[in-house]
């Protein structure tokens, strides 16, 4: 049963609308406290619809001040405002008509950033998911796609630059110092793609020429004088249309793109046609501001955005419960482009990464989902990490089963049959079915069935005939609403490296599909046999971790040293690596709470002194293997009864360990390079700073001495080194003078750079221990913090609840009550970015009991609140099932 008030939006319900939009005229005469919007619409009733069907349009905190049809006012009785929609009755059956609406909206008081805003003198939008229905009524929906013409009237001075999508029409001044711009979208698009913004920026032009020999033209803006802060991801947007010409034989279709950089954002960046709206954070760099990891994040998300233009906008979702077929096929996009780009295995192990921090355990808590969920409460809260990575890892998993020749032709008829269409995750997998022949039925499971899957592998070898005998069996762990599940089709990669660390080829294979080193494992348990392996092999299981799933092997310990010092397959062996270095973690941590003293493995010492002697690997791959996992990861292998206290001091005597045992080799790789080499963020060099930095941890690590972290603060000309030698200074000579000094002057020397500062505000939120609130409240108060803005609140408030265990789960519970008032607070304001700030205590039920019970109480505070914005209601309500 649903009950009446229930906003459930149901998969099942899906039906099309009963009119058809064609073009859409919008007129916005902007004004900071007062816009109105005039939108002219042409519809027509669908063939086979109900005749007598009312028109049902979406809006959200709009205030109507004119109705019309076809030139004439509306009467009252024509229609009606219920639950904010407006409903028009006694509509033409078989004639189009035009129905005029107008609206007034207040852009400087929408502190919830969707729809039309305007924060520093900068009139921007954000409409997806469902923000347009804030500029005006409208059918606010994926699959309503019509022909858009914008003008927009504003104040010249204030607002030289109009913009909005497509093409630029015509301009011209009017009285009273205004101007207006008008801009036509040929490529129908729906609602959640326009975008205006109008104010004064600053502007970099270039030009790129497509694969047809078109010019198009390309602009970026920024604040003023942050011109010389775009170079980077302009250089990266060219670099990304060439890339999608070449791998995917995308060229890009108007003849102008624009990105408009705004600081005060959501998320990272929106991909509306020809007119993308970015977070500053992800296109403003230069080597003084950006760390590499910005360079790199910048490089991608602006590949990503572009690249939507195609699996987005060109092709887009019928409805919100297919948004993985434009995300997850988006990200695994912009992962091949940033493969393609810099080093393969190095983005490979940093995706791993990032999808066992944040897929995985959002995959086994409260809010676990498919990637198409068939219901929401709020789709805003469905921008997951499940739709967008574990998505992309479901298109990679598509290649891997097929091949890239054939992925590729797969993708080129998905491109041919639906372009213009608004489409579904079925109509996808058809077209890799129909271009290759393969069944991909079994494999579709992956989008329907939430959860981890575990394998449990064991393997026995038969040494007089050299048969190697794997086998494996698959299980997931129940979801909220899914108790059972089924065994799905996983394709892993599966090497053996014989005794002298080089690959071994079986000579057959039977037990099941052996296609290149693809096992394909169907079934619940399946037993894979191997024959001709002349000596026990160490077997290396998901290889470039072709398939996201948790792995159960219990691998002697010689092997995992034999894959980490020998696999061809980099990522195999830094997950090698990883897992003896959680492995002695996780010993490390349960002789800490019970008293003993904490055991370090030679074998992992002497693995990671041998990667850091390696001079035949890549740096940014050794930096890479050189990180120990995080507090984070090692709570996430102990899965149960966290104490994040304990893991904190196990954590730093293993580091302790292997600084001291390496001490040599770390020496030899903290060395600087020359004074005078000029910076380049490519791959290559950024490689070689994470390497010289995580050494120089190491280092202070082992002689325990704050001097050359400070010197090499000091001596920093770009901020990669910089922000590393203070977090040094800050997260192990916490309370030193040279730590204090070196925080004095970051905040000194970027004092007008709020976006530098965020820097400044997570190394202080994330250091260790029970002193972190109060630090974190004191940051409140500073000058630079403003709650307002998104950026500020995730790099403090966000950052101090996500990345800092010991710190927030304070014994005494004390962060979790400011945590939750701060909720309750900025709930007001901002609802999307306050529950995706939630999100950061989700995993609370695996902390031991007291803390557990202290955040259980704080989580009920916040729920039986019952004025929370639905986003917030949706998630703590999931959260406390
Ligand atoms: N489509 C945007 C992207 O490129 C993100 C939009 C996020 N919207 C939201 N309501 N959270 O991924
Ligand atoms: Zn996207």
């Amino acid at each position: 049963m649903r009950a009446d008030d229930d906003r459930t939006v149901y998969l099942e319900d899906y039906r099309p609308t009963d009119f058809v939009l064609e073009t859409v005229e919008l007129i916005f005469e902007l004004g900071e406290n007062l816009t109105t919007v005039g939108s002219e619409m042409r519809f027509y009733r669908r063939g086979g619809a109900d005749q007598s069907a009312p028109l049902v349009l979406d809006g959200d905190s709009l205030a109507l001040s004119g109705l019309a049809l076809d030139g004439k006012p509306l009467l009252p009785e024509r229609y009606e405002q219920k639950h904010d929609k407006l409903i028009i009755h006694d509509l033409p059956t078989d004639e189009p008509f035009t129905l005029t609406v107008k609206t007034r909206i207040k852009p400087a008081e929408n502190t919830q950033l969707l729809g039309l805003y305007r924060t520093n003198g900068i009139y921007s939008t954000q409409c997806e998911a469902e923000g347009f229905r804030r500029i005006s009524y409208f059918y606010d929906r994926p699959d309503v796609l019509a022909v858009y013409t914008v003008t927009i009237i504003a104040d010249k001075a204030t607002s030289p630059l109009l913009l909005s999508n497509g093409n630029l029409v015509e301009q011209k001044e009017l009285e009273d110092g205004r101007h207006m711009a008008k801009w036509h979208d040929p490529f129908p698009k729906p609602a959640y793609l326009f975008a205006l913004v109008a104010g004064d920026l600053g502007m970099i032009e270039d030009k790129f020429t497509t694969m047809s020999r078109r010019d198009v033209t390309l602009r970026l803006f920024v604040e003023h004088g942050k011109e010389g802060r775009a170079g980077y991801a302009m250089n990266s947007l060219k670099r990304a249309m060439k890339w999608d010409e070449e791998r995917f034989g995308r060229e890009y279709d108007l003849d102008i793109f624009m990105i408009v950089a705004v600081s005060d954002f959501n998320m990272g960046a929106m991909e509306n046609k020809g007119l993308n709206i970015f977070n500053d954070r992800l296109i403003l760099a230069d080597p003084e501001t950006a760390t590499d990891d910005d360079y790199g994040r910048i490089e991608a998300v602006v590949a990503h955005e572009y690249f939507h233009n195609w699996t987005g906008n060109r092709i887009t979702c019928r409805d919100w419960f297919q948004l993985s077929l434009k995300e997850g096929l988006t990200v695994y996009r912009e992962h091949e482009f940033s493969a393609d780009q810099r080093s393969r295995s190095v983005i490979r192990v940093e995706e791993v990464k990032f999808l066992r921090a944040h897929q995985f355990p959002e995959d086994s808590g409260p809010l676990a989902h498919p990637v198409r969920p068939t219901q929401y409460l709020e789709i805003d809260n469905f921008y997951t990490t499940t739709v967008y990575e574990k998505g992309s890892e479901v298109s990679r998993m598509i290649a891997t089963i097929l091949g890239q020749d054939n992925f590729r032709k797969g993708l080129d008829l998905y491109f041919e049959r639906h372009d213009g269409g608004a489409v579904t995750i079925e109509d996808y997998l058809k077209c890799f079915e129909d271009a290759t022949g393969r069944d991909l039925s079994h494999f579709a499971l992956w989008y329907h069935q939430a959860g981890t899957p575990e394998i449990t592998a064991s393997s026995e070898y038969d040494e007089k005939v050299g048969r190697l005998s794997l086998t494996l069996s698959q299980s997931t762990p129940s979801t909220p609403g899914q108790k059972e599940k089924k065994p799905l089709h996983i394709p892993l990669r599966t090497g053996f490296i014989g005794p002298n660390g080089d690959d071994m080829e079986p000579s057959s294979v039977s037990g099941g599909e052996r296609r290149d080193d693809v096992l394909h494992l169907t079934k619940e348990h399946q037993t894979f046999v191997f024959e001709g392996l002349g000596a026990r092999p160490a077997v290396s299981l998901n290889r470039d971790f072709s398939a996201p799933v948790k792995i159960e092997y219990d691998l002697p310990k010689e092997d995992l040293v034999r894959i980490a010092q020998h696999e061809s397959d980099l990522v195999a062996r830094w997950d090698a690596v990883n897992t003896l270095a959680l492995n002695t973690l996780a010993a490390a941590t349960r002789a800490c709470q019970s008293g003993e003293t904490i055991p370090v493995d030679p074998a992992l010492t002497d693995t990671l002194t041998g990667f850091a002697e390696d001079d035949a690997l890549e740096p940014a791959f050794k930096a890479l293997a050189l990180t120990l996992p995080s507090e984070l990861d090692i709570g996430r292998r102990i899965g149960q009864d966290i104490d994040p206290d304990a893991i904190h001091l196990a954590r730093n005597t293993v580091r302790d360990a292997v600084a001291k045992a390496g001490h040599k080799a770390f020496s030899a790789l903290s060395v600087s390079p020359a004074e005078d080499a000029p910076f380049s963020a490519d791959a290559e060099s950024a490689g070689k700073r994470a390497l010289r930095n995580i050494a120089l941890s190491y280092l202070a690590a082992a002689n325990g001495d704050a001097t050359p972290a400070k010197e090499a603060y000091d001596r920093a000309t770009n901020m990669t080194d910089r922000i590393a030698a203070l977090r040094i200074l800050a997260h192990q000579f916490t309370g030193a003078a040279e730590t204090k000094a070196a925080l004095e002057d970051y905040r000194e020397r970027f004092a007008r750079e709020p976006l530098v500062l965020d820097k400044w505000f997570t190394t202080q939120a994330t250091i260790a221990g029970p002193d972190a609130l109060e630090r974190v409240q004191n940051l409140m108060s500073d000058t630079a913090f403003d709650i307002g803005n998104p950026n500020r609140v995730r790099a403090l408030v966000g950052a101090f609840a996500s990345s800092n265990p010991s710190g927030f789960n304070r014994p005494d519970g004390a962060a979790y009550s400011f945590f939750a008032n701060f909720i309750l607070t900025s709930d007001k304001r901002n609802p999307t970015l306050t529950a995706r700030l939630m999100t950061a205590m989700r995993s609370f039920s695996a902390l031991e009991k007291t803390r557990r019970e202290k955040a259980l109480i704080e989580l009920e505070r916040i729920a039986s609140h019952d004025d929370l914005s639905r986003n917030l209601r949706d998630i703590i309500d999931r959260m406390l099932k």
